[in-house]
C-alpha cells in the first residue's frame, strides 16, 4: 500500500520552489515526506535555506554530494531507488532542472511511480546546457506538469503533451518571494558588507561562463569594465571560484567577492541594488517582480517572459557595460503588467491539483480492487 507522497529536493534553487507547495499541501491535510538528495551540502547552499524558508527538516537524506554529472545523477538514482522500493509513494514531486530532478524522474518512471514536475515546460532550446537536458527528460516522463508561464504551455503542446497532463499554475518561486517580502531590507546586509548606497549584484556560475579560462577571462574583463560604473558585490558559488580567481577576479578593486548568501540576505541585497548581473535562472524571475534591472550574461533564456513582461535583458561580456549604462540611466523600463499568475498563489494551485489527483487515484485503486479482489493481495 503506497504511503505518503515524496518531494525530492537537492540543490539551492529547489528549496524556494518546494516551500509553498509543501505548505499548501499541509494545509489540505495531505501526508508528505521531504527527501534531500544532498546534491548541495554546504551550509551556505543548503542549510541556511531551510532556516530562512522555514522548511521542515528532510525526512530522508541521501547525502550524495558532488561528482561529475553522470556520477552525481547515478548516485542519486541508486540511493533513491532503494528508498522508494523500501517505502513506495503514490506520487513523487520534483522541482526545476537540476540533476536531482532528472535522477528522480528516471527512477520513478522505472518503478512505475508517477511524478509531478514543478516548473515544467521551460526551454532554452540550447542542448549544450545540462539543465535543458534535465528539463526535456523530466517533462517527457512526468505525469503532472506544473507550468509557470504561457510559453511553457506552448512548448509542451509542441512536444505533444496533452492538455490533461499540463497545468498553468503560476510561479511558486514568486510565492516564496512575496511571502517574505517584508523581510527584505537591504540596509543591514549592505552595512555588514560595507557597500555604498548604489551598487550592483553579480552572480555567475554557469559552465559556459566559468568553466574554461577563456570564458572566465572574458567575464572577469567585463566585470572590470562594469566596475568603472559602480561597485559590484559578487557572492561566489563554489563551482566557479577557483577558475575566476585564477583569471584575476580578486584583483578587481571595484568587485567585492563574498561567500554565497542565504535567501533573505541575498534577496535583500538584490532589492536594494541598482542592477543585477547574472546567469542564474531564478534571479531573472525574482528581479522581474522586484523591478530591479537584470542583465543576463547568456546567449539565451528559458524564461523569455522575464524579458517581455519583466526587467530582464540578455547581454554578452562585450555588451554588458552599455546595457548597464542603460539600466543605470533608467532606459531599461519595466512593463506595466507582470507575468500572468505570478501572484503568490501558485503553491495553492499546485496543491489543489495534486490533492484532486491523489483522491482520484485512490478511488480508482479501490474500484479496481473491488472488481478483482485478488489484485490487492
Ligand atoms: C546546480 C544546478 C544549476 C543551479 C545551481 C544553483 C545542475 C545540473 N545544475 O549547479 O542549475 O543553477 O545548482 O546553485 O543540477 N559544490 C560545493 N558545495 C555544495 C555544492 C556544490 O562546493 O554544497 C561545488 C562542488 O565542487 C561541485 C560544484 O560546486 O562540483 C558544482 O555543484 P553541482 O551541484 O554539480 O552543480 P551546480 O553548479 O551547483
Amino acid at each position: 500500500m503506497p504511503s505518503s507522497l515524496v518531494h525530492v529536493v537537492g540543490a539551492r534553487p529547489n528549496f524556494m520552489k518546494a516551500a509553498p507547495v509543501i505548505r499548501a499541501l499541509r494545509s489540505l491535510g495531505v501526508e508528505q515526506r521531504l527527501l534531500h538528495t544532498g546534491q548541495h551540502y554546504d551550509t551556505a547552499l543548503s542549510d541556511v535555506f531551510f532556516t530562512d524558508l522555514d522548511l521542515p527538516q528532510p525526512d530522508i537524506s541521501l547525502g550524495v554530494g558532488s561528482g561529475s554529472h553522470a556520477a552525481q545523477t547515478a548516485a542519486i538514482m541508486v540511493a533513491l531507488e532503494a528508498v522508494l522500493i523500501g517505502e513506495p509513494a503514490p506520487l513523487v514531486v520534483v522541482y526545476g532542472d537540476v540533476n536531482s530532478t532528472i535522477a528522480a524522474a528516471i527512477v520513478c518512471a522505472k518503478l512505475g511511480i508517477p511524478t509531478a514536475h514543478v516548473e515544467a515546460g521551460l526551454r532554452s532550446f540550447d542542448r549544450s546546457m545540462p539543465e535543458e537536458i534535465n528539463r526535456l527528460v523530466t517533462d517527457a516522463l512526468a505525469e503532472l506538469l506544473f507550468v509557470t508561464s504561457p510559453e511553457g504551455m506552448e512548448n509542451l503542446a509542441r512536444e505533444g503533451v496533452g492538455d490533461d497532463r499540463m497545468h498553468f499554475v503560476g510561479n511558486p518561486m514568486i510565492d516564496t518571494l512575496l511571502v517574505h517580502l517584508d523581510r527584505f531590507d537591504p540596509l543591514p546586509v549592505r552595512e555588514r558588507l560595507g557597500l555604498p548606497e548604489r551598487y550592483a549584484v553579480a552572480t555567475l556560475h554557469r559552465p559556459t561562463n566559468v568553466d574554461t579560462p577563456e570564458a572566465a577571462g572574458r567575464l572577469v574583463a567585463a566585470l572590470g569594465r562594469a566596475g568603472t560604473r559602480l561597485q559590484i558585490v559578487f557572492p561566489v558559488h563554489p563551482r566557479g571560484r577557483q577558475m575566476l580567481e585564477s583569471v584575476g577576479l580578486g584583483d578587481l578593486a571595484s568587485v567585492q567577492v563574498v561567500e554565497p548568501l542565504g535567501y533573505i540576505d541575498f534577496i535583500s541585497l538584490v532589492r536594494g541594488s541598482a542592477a543585477v548581473i547574472t546567469d542564474s535562472g531564478g534571479i531573472q524571475e525574482e528581479t522581474t517582480i522586484l523591478g530591479v534591472p537584470c542583465l543576463t550574461l547568456r546567449a539565451n533564456t528559458e524564461r523569455p517572459i522575464t524579458i517581455t513582461h519583466g526587467t530582464n535583458r540578455l547581454v554578452s561580456p562585450e555588451t554588458l557595460t552599455g546595457a548597464l549604462d542603460d539600466a543605470l540611466g533608467g532606459a531599461q523600463s519595466s512593463p506595466a503588467v507582470g507575468p500572468p499568475l505570478w501572484d503568490g498563489h501558485a503553491g495553492e494551485r499546485i496543491a489543489a491539483v495534486i490533492a484532486e489527483w491523489l483522491g482520484r487515484r485512490g478511488s480508482e485503486r479501490r474500484r479496481s480492487r473491488r472488481a478483482s479482489p485478488s489484485a490487492g493481495r
